[in-house]
């Protein structure tokens, strides 16, 4: 049972899942590249309630860990604690924040399964990374509510994606698996999926 989710990345995109996180009941552990303290005050305004704190500490006491950092800084995460744990991949490559691609990703990987090969011991599963973060804050509605949007999940593991599905829902979301995790490449920037707001039947007919 996923109680507690930790968010690495502060950001546009951390602060977001935070507020989507609480709504849904999780405890949430959030952190930024540093000392808690530099995000303290942010984090106490827009996530009321989520705990600020370092990486380390997030990885090590939370059931699943959300990547909400830039792409490029993913082999400064806390590598042993997040070992054995599922850990959900939104990051992207974006060439004006995170530089050359050939810097941070081999040719011909999906950027999920690069960073499935940094955290050799960790359980990856690429989401919620092809929607907006002002449409994941406006579009997140409860279930069976008409036009809910739906978030792809490429995944190894079924019981990993079967948990991340059910976290994505509970998120405000329909949750579409679309295979294993080399299929993430499906839903990074430049695909047709990146940056879609649309329903589950619609994905689909994109991926
Ligand atoms: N923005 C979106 O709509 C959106 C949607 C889906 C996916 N994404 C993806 O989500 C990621 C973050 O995007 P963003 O727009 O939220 O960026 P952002 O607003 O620039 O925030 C990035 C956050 O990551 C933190 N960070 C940097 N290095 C870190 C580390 N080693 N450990 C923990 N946190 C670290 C930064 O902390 P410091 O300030 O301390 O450096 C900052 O809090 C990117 O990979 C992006 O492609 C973004």
């Amino acid at each position: 049972m996923v109680r507690t989710i930790a968010i690495l990345g502060a950001g546009k995109l951390g602060i977001t899942l935070s507020q989507l996180a609480l709504r849904a009941g999780y405890s949430v552990r959030i952190a930024g590249s540093g000392d808690p303290s530099k995000i303290t005050l942010s984090v106490n305004v827009l996530a009321p309630g989520a705990i600020a704190t370092t990486a380390v500490d997030a990885a090590r006491q939370s059931d699943v860990i959300i990547l909400a950092l830039p792409l490029s800084k993913f082999r400064k995460l806390p590598k042993e604690e997040l070992a054995d744990k599922l850990v959900i991949d939104a990051m992207n490559y974006w060439w004006e924040v995170d530089g050359p691609i050939e810097h941070i990703l081999p040719s011909g990987m999906s950027s999920s399964e690069t960073v499935q090969a940094f955290l050799s011991s960790s359980r990856i599963v690429k989401a919620l990374n092809h929607m907006g973060y002002h449409d994941l804050h406006d579009e997140a509605r409860s279930r069976k509510s008409p036009g809910r949007k739906a978030i792809a999940v490429a995944g190894d593991g079924k019981d990993d994606v079967r948990i991340v599905s059910s976290i994505i829902d509970s998120l405000g979301f329909d949750a579409l698996y679309i295979g294993n995790l080399a299929k993430g490449k499906l839903l990074e920037p430049g695909g047709n999926v990146f940056g879609t707001n649309v329903s589950a039947a619609r994905l689909r007919q994109l991926i």
